[in-house]
């Protein structure tokens, strides 16, 4: 008897992996408190499998967990359920860190009063574990010139003058979060690693780019970018594009990502440490120009408008997942988004209602 807990597993990516598992383990329950903010209606998400037992609550919730965990051992448990927001995380940060970090100890510390080790955890970490990230000169000097300051924004410096900004690459990249969001996650990441060295168990650890797709919650202002030009472009509109546009992003298509999750939950390594994406990088202008493309819309437009907290680029190199997971990504940016485009307009299953 094999058994499998998702926290967070009735958002986007607990949907996405929910049939996957649902097969693979004899039983699997998704631990979810339908934030309001995500779903739409407190409703089963459509998308999630229907072999998938789901019990509405917080993870911060104490007696929760021991009613859980008193009928359920999990043998491995995902642990997707988080506070997204970036940018809304630096005004809210309590929140961010409620839910993020003492969501992650309260479960831990369910866990140990039962005595119940899980053979392996993997956590969805983030690409805002690394901030800015490292860029290099054109001497090849590499450094870390961390946030960019506000007077930065201001007067529309959006680069870090003669540098160049490098891949993330979760084997030598620095984590240097620049958001309250990106700081809870590495958290995490921290937290479930000491977990698992001292009572013999295992952390998978994958670090995601921007993932989008069909099953991506509509309603959320405060994620999903991809979707939100998407929804723009349908209605005709020319998009807003922050900055000068030229902001790099490495956008992954949640099929791929359901497979690297899968991979983790299932390979027999206990080092897992890898990051997320396509390896490839676009600017937001052309990802926005796809979705503009595909309905008509006009080209989108640049604001020059900023958000603190948001970093100037991201993307990340893929080798350590091939090496550790055996997983490569799929699905370009032109096809990921024109699938989303489909889904948007054919209204199929969803995360968020
Ligand atoms: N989607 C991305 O682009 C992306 C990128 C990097 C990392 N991640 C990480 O992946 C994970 C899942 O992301 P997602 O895109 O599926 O987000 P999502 O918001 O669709 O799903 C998160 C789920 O967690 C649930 N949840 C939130 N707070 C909870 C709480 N206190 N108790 C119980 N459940 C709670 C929500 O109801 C939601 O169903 C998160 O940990 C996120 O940090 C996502």
């Amino acid at each position: 008897m094999t058994n499998c807990l998702v926290t967070g597993g009735a958002g986007f990516i607990g949907c996405a992996i929910s049939s996957a598992l649902a097969q693979q383990f004899d039983k699997v329950i998704a631990l979810d408190n339908l934030h309001p903010q995500v779903h739409k209606t407190s409703e089963r998400p459509s998308a999630l499998d229907d072999n998938v037992e789901l019990v509405v609550g917080d993870i911060t919730d104490q007696a929760l967990w021991g009613s859980l965990l008193a009928r359920f051992q999990p043998d491995v448990v995902i642990h997707l359920a988080a506070e997204t927001g970036t940018g809304q995380s630096l005004t809210e940060a309590t929140r961010h860190a409620h839910v993020n970090v003492t969501g992650t100890t309260r479960m831990l510390d369910a866990l140990a009063a039962r005595g119940i080790v899980p053979t392996r955890f993997v956590l969805s970490s983030s690409r805002a574990v690394y901030g800015e990230g490292a860029w290099c000169d054109s001497n090849g000097n590499v450094s870390y010139p961390g946030q960019r300051s506000d007077s930065m924004l201001e007067s529309q410096t959006w680069d870090f003058p003669g540098l160049q900004a490098l891949p993330f690459c979760a084997d030598t990249t620095q984590t240097k979060p620049t958001s309250i969001y990106g700081a809870t996650k590495l958290a995490q990441e921290h937290i479930l690693k000491a977990w698992a060295l001292s009572f013999g168990s295992s952390a998978n650890i994958v670090r995601l780019q921007n993932v989008y797709g069909p099953g991506q919650s509509l309603s959320n202002p405060y994620t999903g970018i991809v979707s939100l030009f998407a929804r723009l472009a349908k209605e005709g509109r020319s998009i807003p594009v922050y900055e000068d546009g030229k902001m790099l992003r490495d956008f992954v298509f949640i099929e791929d990502v359901a497979r690297a999750i899968l991979a983790a939950a299932t390979t027999v390594r206990t080092d897992v440490l890898a990051d997320i994406g396509t390896g490839v990088s676009t600017n937001i202008w052309s990802i926005a120009r796809i979705a503009a493309q595909i309905y008509g819309a006009p080209d989108p437009h640049v604001t020059s408008q900023y958000r603190n907290g948001d970093v100037r680029h991201a993307a990340c190199k893929v080798d350590l997942a091939a090496e550790q997971l055996n997983w490569k990504p799929e699905t370009s940016a032109e096809d990921g988004i024109r699938l989303l485009c489909h889904w948007i307009d054919n209204g199929n299953k969803r995360a968020d209602a």
